[in-house]
């Protein structure tokens, strides 16, 4: 028996890059990867639903969607997200820090909500991962946006009841 055999895994962000290689692996361990994302993923083998994290409508329609074909959703991987435009703060150029806040900072706290909201209907275990970063943690020089948000989602998940 694989670890997660059964399992029904959500990976926003799963088109390419890291989510779509966490999409693999928990395939290669027996779970139903789902790929929320802007974009066609790159491998065409996963079920997937095209989603904006910023969006609730569209978060909506992706939980209806997972649970029509699957009937529950047991892991959420909050993965989505986008680069900033570094520079000093003076310089902040604001619609790209309203742009990364609203996407990796957000995108991850709607996208708990809507995904734990059917998880709670369930009333089965299951299980919420969101990706930060270590620039959540020690900041970085010239990042403000990015450093930021993932500092956010780090507190908001130590933040859940
Ligand atoms: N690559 C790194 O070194 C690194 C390090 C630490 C943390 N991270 C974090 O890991 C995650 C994945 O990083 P990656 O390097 O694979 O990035 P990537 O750019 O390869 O993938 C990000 C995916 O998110 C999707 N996306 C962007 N905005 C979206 C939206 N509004 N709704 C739905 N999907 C959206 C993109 O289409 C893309 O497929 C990100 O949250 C990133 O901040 C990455």
């Amino acid at each position: 028996m694989a670890l997660l055999d059964g399992k029904v895994a959500i990976i926003t962000g799963g088109a390419n890059g890291i989510g779509l290689a966490i999409a693999q692996k928990f395939a290669a361990e027996g779970a139903a990867p789902v790929i929320a994302d802007l974009k066609t993923p790159a491998e065409e083998n996963f079920f997937f639903v095209e989603t904006n994290v910023t969006q609730p409508a569209s978060l909506t329609n992706l939980v209806d969607q997972v649970v029509a074909k699957y009937g529950h959703i047991d892991v959420l991987v909050a993965n989505a997200g986008i680069t900033e435009h570094k520079g000093p703060v003076s310089q902040l150029d604001e619609e790209n820090w309203n742009a990364v806040i609203n996407v990796d900072l957000n995108g991850v706290v709607l996208t708990n909500k809507y995904v734990v909201a059917q998880m709670e209907k369930q009333g089965t275990p299951a299980s919420v991962i969101n990706t930060s970063s270590i620039l959540g943690v020690v900041g970085a020089a010239n990042s403000q946006a990015y450093s930021a948000a993932k500092a956010g989602v780090a507190n908001f998940t130590r933040s859940q009841g």
